[in-house]
């Protein structure tokens, strides 16, 4: 590899951006998606590209350098039993005193969507039962503008529903676009606020949530990121409030602020 230099000025840059990590191992990874960043940046080669993101990374470039890097896997119910654990157990919970008039909910890393969708279907089905249950604000963040942007947009190839969206709540919830997409009813976004957010930068003012969402995304962080962020949900969590991760994530030697729940087979944390 003739570039190393240039391939580890980038992945530098992505450590620093996303705290991800490129061993020198996958530079032929790393060498081929920049190669691919410059061809649409209009650059006639790597060193081009170099060249100028020496001078500065903005805009679409860096971008284009945050797509590259994040592993945007998901699908609607994703270990769906934490969604069972959402609607029996965590929110009657929260409204157990009967003194909460609002329910704030942030899907930390939302990706295209699927997460946050799939909590505002999981909780307007649980209305039907449990007439208690007061009004779920949303905040859906991301690094990704690219991965934001369609997560805004709520709109799904057949492929995309397929995976784990029953078909009575695709049918109820969403609508059969001309292109064959499915797109999300206004009603379900009604109260969802999406938002760009790097969890490893300054959050800005986000304000205090009873349930954070934050699945799949921690395990690529290294354990001093792992806990910062936790840190930092702590302090954005209200007292009693539930922190979810990804089914293949703990808390185990990360944090002490959490006590560790079972409900249905999920796995999740109330703030002590
Ligand atoms: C594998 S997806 C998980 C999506 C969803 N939470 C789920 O479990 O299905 C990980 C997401 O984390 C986002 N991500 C990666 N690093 C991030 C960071 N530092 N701050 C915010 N989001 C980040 C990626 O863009 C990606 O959309």
């Amino acid at each position: 590899m003739e570039n190393i230099h240039i391939l580890k000025f980038f992945a530098d840059y992505i450590e620093a951006e996303l705290g991800i990590i490129y061993v020198e191992a996958n530079y032929f990874q790393l060498e081929h998606r920049l190669k691919d960043i410059a061809v649409q940046l209009g650059f006639t080669d790597l060193k081009a590209l170099y060249h100028t993101a020496s001078m500065g990374i903005s805009g679409q470039m860096k971008s284009l350098l945050l797509d590259l890097a994040t592993n945007n896997e998901t699908s609607f119910f994703r270990d769906a039993s934490i969604f069972k654990a959402l609607s029996e157990f965590i929110v009657p919970d929260l409204i157990k005193n009967g003194d909460k008039s609002v329910i704030n909910i942030w899907s930390a890393a939302s990706s295209s969507g699927q997460e946050v969708y799939s909590i505002a279907m999981e909780l307007d089905q649980a209305r039907l039962t449990n007439f208690s249950i007061p009004l779920c604000r949303m905040l859906a963040s991301d690094v990704s503008d690219t991965i934001l942007k369609r997560a805004e947009a709520g709109m799904y190839s057949q492929l995309e529903v397929q995976r784990g969206l029953p078909s009575k709540l695709m049918l109820q919830y969403f609508d059969k676009g001309e292109t064959d997409k499915w797109m999300v009813k206004p009603l379900l976004k009604n109260n969802i606020t999406f938002r760009k957010i790097n969890l490893l930068h300054y959050w800005g003012g986000i304000g205090l949530f009873d349930i954070v969402f934050c699945r799949n995304v921690l395990i690529y962080q290294s354990v001093e990121n792992k806990i910062k962020i936790i840190k930092e949900i702590v302090n954005h969590l209200n007292p009693g409030g539930f922190l979810l991760l990804g089914a293949a994530e703990s808390l185990f030697g990360l944090s002490h602020d959490f006590e560790q729940l079972v409900h249905g087979g999920a796995v999740f944390y109330r703030k002590k």
